[in-house]
């Protein structure tokens, strides 16, 4: 049988030490953590996604302000948004909530974030310090995969890892991430032949592909650690890309959804915001 990853709790515990860790440093510096989010459009999954975040701030003692953009602004208007943000001291923290708009450059306006106050570790600077080997702020879906992996001793060193999704925000950091841990790594993507094989050859599979269960127990090895980044809603439920009840049957470890990776990238997103805080502040 399973043991079912608990990204839901260890995400709880991660939190309560962010609001601690906030309380200590009000107390030292009298500046309260702020971190903005800039939002562009009406994108139904982003309206959910940076609410959950803006409660998340709230609770931990982040101050979170969410500056709302039209679906047809220009980037000029982006990019001068952004340079006000970065020069201004109060914020330490700077996301730009993705997708944007067609008109819009993602990696122009990610670029021109301050790598110290970018909390996804999407600016060049920090997508760079990651594949150094020298990482710094590392995008939070990753981050918090790699935290649950350590939480539960799974260890990484010579491990098969396979990635299905090669996207910035998850498979490529990801890569990296258990690359730096000396795990083999593959990434696979829309172009892989033969991918319930190349599945199967993982002791830690990370789906990061946005289709809802696609991977069942033929893609998996038995005993294998299964990482379920996924997640969609479809019939009122809410699914992950693994189909849960089959792979159950045969992966050591799986992460459930809802209560898995989602609840971790929160978690990660509060604990890059604090560090960027302390750096800016010169803790
Ligand atoms: N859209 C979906 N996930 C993310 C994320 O982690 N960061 C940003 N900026 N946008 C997203």
């Amino acid at each position: 049988m399973s043991v079912i990853l608990d990204g839901k709790q260890l995400a709880t515990e991660r939190r309560n030490q962010v609001k601690d860790r906030v309380e200590i440093l009000i107390e030292k510096y009298h500046v309260r953590p702020q971190l903005v989010v800039i939002l562009i459009g009406h994108d139904m999954a982003s309206e959910t996604y940076v609410s959950g975040k803006e409660k998340a701030c709230r609770k931990a003692g982040i101050e979170s302000r969410v500056i709302r953009l039209e679906e047809s602004v220009s980037e000029n208007k982006v990019m001068e948004l952004i340079s006000s943000l970065n020069q201004d001291k109060s914020v330490h923290g700077i996301l730009l909530q993705l997708p944007i708009p067609k008109q819009l450059d993602p990696d122009k306006l990610m670029a021109a974030i301050s790598p110290e106050k970018d909390v996804d570790g999407f600016t060049p600077t920090n997508v760079w310090r990651l594949a150094s080997g020298h990482p710094e702020l590392v995008p939070c879906t990753p981050l918090g995969i790699m935290h649950i992996l350590e939480k539960y001793e799974i260890g990484v060193e010579g491990k098969q890892c396979v990635i299905i999704g090669r996207s910035q925000i998850v498979g490529k950091p990801m890569a990296q991430l258990l690359l730096n841990a000396n795990g083999t790594v593959t990434i696979c993507h829309s172009k892989t032949r033969n991918l319930p094989s190349v599945a199967k050859t993982a002791d830690i599979l990370v789906v990061a592909i946005g289709k809802p269960k696609l991977v069942d127990d033929t893609y998996i090895k038995e005993g294998a650690t299964v990482i379920d980044v996924g997640i969609s809603r479809t019939e009122g439920k809410l699914v992950g890309d693994v189909d849960f009840e089959k792979a159950v049957q045969k992966a050591g470890y799986i992460t459930p959804v809802p209560g898995g990776v989602g609840p971790m990238t929160i978690a990660c997103l509060l604990e890059n915001t604090i560090s960027c805080y302390q750096k800016l502040v010169g803790e």
